[in-house]
């Protein structure tokens, strides 16, 4: 299982230099606290946020390469809240804000964590995913999911007032779905969803968990020392986003059978005959109820969009133009032997309809490099070749560039 709370997987890599010149991340600065002797700036404010939300799919636009229509309603969506939170802050209270929780749909390997990520990165605003599976209903075996607010509130360095305008990133919601046929969750599924359903909309976590046996005596003692009165300290949900997702196999299925018992809709004549990408553009609210989530998990989480499979096409894209290539990541392993390789077209070409096959999304790039470069880069550290190219015939058969490489460098 991949780390719940892990770093931008590319925080090593070319995404952090990953913002552009005009848009930079938001700044958290604190309110000078009062006591502090007055200096002649004015006050900063407590969060600022400016962006629009062209800016911000532009910026996903340099890691993440298609899912156009996820890029436009997540930026609509982040500019809603980040403006709502920060007009608030400023004293312009909005007492019927609603908020904009995000689900996002679509198959595995796509780029819906790394949209979120990148994001969330440009924004500057504190960030944690987890994978649903890790929580049950008690808390007692896996985790609980005010320990969600706990992490962000560690990631947003131990300030709770940063921890309050985070995001919370949930991922596999699709396995909380209790449905009676199929792999769906067991019942604790549905009581993670209600126990969910505080937080989404206005909560308040204490920082101690009730499993957390040393901070209760902590929080005991201090109390202890205190006189028994001091309130243990909450971080408050209510301006948290929460974006979740899940690849919700078996949900085309339920849409297409759906659509077609409908009354015949002159645009879309076959419902039949419609991809999984295209049924999951149609999805409803009652689509998501039979696959067994609770209309009111589902209920908020009003902001919904598919992202697509990606294609060969797609593929080559990922490798050729995203800032968060894997090419790169080649490159720099390479490099620290003082090895030059150079992908040319047509290899990225082949390794994209390899990965193609593999039906794993970009993640399908990463089974299909490592077993082409698995000899090579075993090998060429301790050779004399400083330079080769990666091409077509390369990817078709390693083992036979390999050798030749060893042969011509050896003469
Ligand atoms: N559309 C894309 N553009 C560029 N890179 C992508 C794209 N989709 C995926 N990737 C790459 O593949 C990796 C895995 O993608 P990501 O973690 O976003 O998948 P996911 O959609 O969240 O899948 P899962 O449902 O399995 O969690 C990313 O770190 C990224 O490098
Ligand atoms: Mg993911």
């Amino acid at each position: 299982m991949p780390n719940p709370t892990s770093g931008h997987p590319a925080a090593l890599g070319p995404v952090t230099a990953g913002v552009p010149k005009k848009i930079r991340p938001a700044k958290f600065s604190t309110l000078s606290k009062p006591g502090v002797a007055a200096v002649a700036a004015p006050p900063k404010p407590e969060f600022s946020f400016s962006l629009k939300p062209r800016e911000i799919a532009r910026h996903l636009d340099r890691f993440v390469i298609g899912q156009s229509e996820a890029k436009k309603v997540l930026s609509v969506a982040l500019c809603d809240h980040f403006q709502h939170v920060r007009m608030t802050r400023e004293g312009l209270a909005a007492p019927y804000y609603q908020k904009q929780n995000v689900l996002l749909l679509g198959p595995t390997g796509v780029g819906k964590t790394h949209l979120i990520r990148s994001a969330a990165e440009l924004i500057g605003v504190p960030f944690v995913k987890a994978d649903a599976t890790k929580f049950s209903e008690t808390g007692y075996v896996g985790g609980d999911v005010d320990d969600l607010v706990r992490d962000l509130h560690r990631r947003a360095g131990n300030d709770a007032k940063k921890a309050e305008h985070g995001i919370i990133y949930l991922d596999e919601v699709d396995k909380l779905a209790t449905r009676e046929q199929g792999a769906g969750r067991d019942v604790s599924g549905r009581g993670v969803q209600t126990n969910l359903l505080k937080l989404m909309e206005d909560g308040d976590v204490p920082l101690t968990s009730p499993n957390d046996m040393t901070g209760q005596l902590q929080a005991a003692m201090a109390a202890m020392r205190g006189g028994g009165g001091a309130q243990p300290e909450t971080v408050n949900t209510r301006h948290i986003l929460f974006i979740v997702s899940g690849a919700f196999s078996g949900l085309a299925d339920l849409i297409r059978r759906r659509l077609v018992a409908a009354p015949l809709d002159p645009k879309n004549p076959k419902p039949e005959k419609n991809s999984d990408d295209e049924l999951f553009q149609r999805v409803s609210t009652a689509d998501l109820i039979q696959y067994g989530l609770e209309p009111e998990f589902i209920g908020r989480l009003p902001v919904r969009v598919a992202c697509h499979g990606l294609d060969t096409d797609d593929l080559f894209d990922v490798l050729r133009k995203s800032e968060s290539s894997l090419i790169h990541q080649y490159e720099r392993a390479f490099a620290a032997y003082g090895i030059t390789c150079e992908f040319r077209d047509d290899g990225l070409r082949r390794l994209a309809e390899r990965a193609a096959g593999e039906h794993t999304g970009a993640r399908g790039l990463m089974t299909v490099c490592e077993r082409v470069f698995r000899d090579l880069k075993f090998r060429l550290p301790s050779s004399r070749v400083k330079q080769f190219a990666i091409t077509a015939e390369l990817v078709d058969n390693p083992a036979a560039a390999l050798q030749k490489l060893l042969r011509s460098a050896a003469r």
